[in-house]
């Protein structure tokens, strides 16, 4: 029995942990798609710019249109468009990206 309960504690902290450290959709995406070339809060790669505040200085329809077509506001820009990243995933990673600020 107190194996038992022991057992269960162990789960419920495991549980717990994952919980805490589970990553939101939309932060998925961003470390699939974009942190090799942007850092976030210190982790990321250094291509792009640090997109630690970037709700700071690009609104939502701006981000969006960022990640359709990067040329169109920086002819020269080298960032890939993503244009056809599945709708779900364009929409939590840009809930994601209107919390870093
Ligand atoms: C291959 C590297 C690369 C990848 C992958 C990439 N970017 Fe970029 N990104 C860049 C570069 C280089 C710039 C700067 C040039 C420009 O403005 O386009 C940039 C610029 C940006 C900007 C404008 C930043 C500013 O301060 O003006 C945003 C926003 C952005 N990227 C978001 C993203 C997001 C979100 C993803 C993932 C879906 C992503 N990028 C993937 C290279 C990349």
């Amino acid at each position: 029995m107190k194996h038992v309960l022991s057992l269960s504690v162990l789960g419920l902290a495991v549980l717990l942990a994952s919980a805490a450290f589970a990553e939101s959709a939309g932060e998925k995406v961003f470390n699939q798609k974009c942190a090799m070339c942007h850092k976030v809060k210190g982790k990321g790669g250094a291509i792009g710019p640090d997109l630690s505040k970037i709700s700071g200085k690009m609104a939502e329809p701006q981000l969006r249109e960022k990640l359709i077509n990067p040329k169109k506001s920086n002819a020269n820009s080298t960032m890939p468009a993503f244009a056809t990243l599945p709708k779900n995933d364009m929409s939590a990673l840009l809930t994601y990206m209107k919390g870093l600020k």
